[in-house]
């Protein structure tokens, strides 16, 4: 074991929605990750040091997602972690979704995760994670505290990597079937495998190069006896490469990164289709020529959730959550929810974005960027949403536009896009945050062809403490007849700003095309920030690229 001085400490920035997300160069910067783990391991001492956390409370998870770089990092942090006194668990290879992560600490009882992804971002960003020893991602009494930490650091301890790993104080585990146990415990894959023989089920799944493939062969291939067609299967360093544009891909399914397997879903042949995230914790699901909207996709989870083993997770009080800026489907449904769990109290809920407001009140909800929880675990799962499909796939003999449109005569449908305004100026960033601040001033106006009826920002009531959790998590506009725009800054960008812009509306009929609801809604927005003086526009819409099945 060895003390190394930092010459010069940087300044290390706290982390965000989900971890701390930057540039590779900034996290190669010469004993950047060093100073960065200390911080982390002087942390999980400090809160070891006294308290039992764990069962293991020496145990500390540590892998990610295959992004250029990790492998070395991982060595890196694990030298320092293992001269702190933590015995480190490496999955195989380093790879890890960031679900199997989260299952694997409690698993394994550990203390927590070092997850090492910066998620749906290119292969060209760098994020660091800590999710901590209840599964859930850290929250910010402890990101806080690890960030206090990390820029007091002035030396580091290492041990040779090779010693630890003699020593045993570097593990292997194989999360891959620690993952797959835990889905067939869910869903009884012998059943799932006995329908798939049966009927013929044909699939076809994109992992986009990230970590998704290897967990998805043993799932859906070992273990389910699917043969899909897999795109974009192998883990990548450099997460599939360049566009033609030269541009660094996006490991991440929306409907602008993902043409071919829209293609291939396009082609009617092919019962369920996905595609996951570099981490896997988002999906895109769909099937037989559509393309499920995640906030309906839960919904139809929600109306089904009786066909999986998930009831035992639920406490009294089931909480089916969304986040605030996420479709309102769900609520909807109450008054069936209330039908299927008679012996159950349940509650629709508002959250904050980031799946940690969800995954505190037990992990069953949705964010509108393809993430959904489930109630084993405390993150989103990309997997399993799909397994959960293929199953009501089975179970109903139903494609999914069929289990959709069943839901949409019942309740009627939430048309939903979501955009974004973009640019690299703080200035603009703060005549934005202005204009938004201050929409009340504007209610009674006319925009585009819609009136402003309402305007405001949501603060986060918790729905158990009745505290205020979080103020101003998410600005809202109400327009005429029901057409609703939301919009917040993004977190978990690398660089300048990202104000997401989220519309929404109700309608009972459902198969009105796309375009034609939410387009009033777009230019009204464009025209509230051009009267406000602000030059830019809302773009990226993700329906722009979306396939609309009533055209
Ligand atoms: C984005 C998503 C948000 C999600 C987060 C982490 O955050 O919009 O729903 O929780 O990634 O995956 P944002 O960039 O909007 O802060
Ligand atoms: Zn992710």
């Amino acid at each position: 074991m060895k003390k190394d001085i930092l010459p010069e400490p940087y300044q290390i920035p706290k982390m965000g929605t989900s971890g701390l997300r930057l540039k590779q160069e900034q996290y190669n910067r010469a004993g950047f990750l060093e100073q960065f783990t200390e911080g982390i391991a002087r942390y999980f001492k400090e809160i070891t040091s006294t308290t039992k956390i764990a069962e293991n409370n020496t145990h500390l998870l540590l892998g990610g997602d295959p992004r250029e770089g990790n492998s070395e990092r991982i060595k890196t942090m694990a030298s320092i972690l293992t001269a702190h006194g933590f015995t480190v668990i490496v999955p195989e290879n380093g790879l890890a979704s960031t679900p199997a992560m989260s299952h694997a600490i409690r698993h394994l009882k550990t203390i927590g995760a070092i997850i090492l992804t910066a998620s749906h971002n290119p292969f060209t960003d760098v994020g660091i994670k800590i999710n901590t020893a209840n599964g859930a991602p850290a929250l910010t009494d402890c990101t806080e505290r690890i960030n206090e930490l990390q820029n007091d650091v002035q030396d580091y301890l290492t041990q040779d990597y090779k010693t630890a790993l003699t020593e045993g104080l570097i593990k292997t585990i194989d999360i891959i079937s620690m993952y797959a146990d835990l889905l067939d415990k869910m869903f009884s894959f012998k059943d799932m495998r006995e329908k798939i023989e049966g009927t013929p089920v044909s699939a076809v799944f994109d992992s986009m190069h990230g970590a998704a493939g290897p967990f998805a062969r043993e799932v859906f291939v070992n273990r389910l006896g699917l043969d899909p067609l897999m795109l974009r299967e192998e883990p990548r360093t450099d997460l599939g490469g360049f566009d033609d544009k030269g541009e660094p891909k996006h490991p991440e399914p929306d409907f602008d990164y993902v043409s071919d397997l829209i293609n291939q879903n396009s082609t009617n042949q092919f019962s369920i289709a996905a595609a996951w995230d570099s981490d896997v914790d988002r999906r895109l699901d769909g099937g037989s020529g559509f393309f499920l909207e995640s906030a309906d996709e839960f919904a139809i989870f929600a109306r089904y959730s009786h066909l999986i083993n998930i009831q035992s997770m639920f406490n009294n009080t089931i909480y089916f959550c969304r986040s605030t800026v996420t479709s309102h489907a769900i609520d909807l449904m109450s008054n069936e929810l209330t039908t299927i769990f008679k012996d159950k109290t349940i509650k629709t809920v508002q959250t904050p974005t980031g799946f940690k407001w969800i995954a505190e009140l037990g992990n069953w909800g949705v964010e509108e960027s393809n993430g959904v929880g489930n109630p084993a675990l405390r993150e989103k799962d990309g997997i399993f949403a799909t397994v959960f499909l293929l199953k009501i796939i089975l179970e109903t003999g139903k494609t999914p536009l069929q289990l959709m449109e069943d839901i949409w005569k019942d309740h009627g449908r939430v048309y939903f896009t979501r955009g974004e305004v973009s640019g690299s100026d703080p200035i603009e960033k703060e005549a934005l945050i202005n204009i938004l601040k201050e929409a009340q001033s504007q209610i009674g106006n006319r925009f585009g062809t819609l009136t402003l009826e309402n305007a405001g920002s949501w603060d986060y009531k918790h729905p158990e403490t009745g505290e205020i959790a979080e103020k101003n998590a998410a600005y809202f506009l109400e327009f005429s007849d029901g057409n609703s725009i939301k919009a917040r800054f993004s977190g978990t960008g690398s660089g300048g700003y990202t104000l997401r812009v989220y519309c929404s509306k109700f309608d009972k009929n459902y198969s009105i095309p796309k375009t034609r609801i939410v387009q009033p809604m777009k230019d009204a927005f464009d025209d509230f920030l051009q009267n406000g003086g602000f030059k830019g526009k809302s773009e990226k819409y993700t329906d722009s690229n979306q396939p609309d099945v009533y055209l």
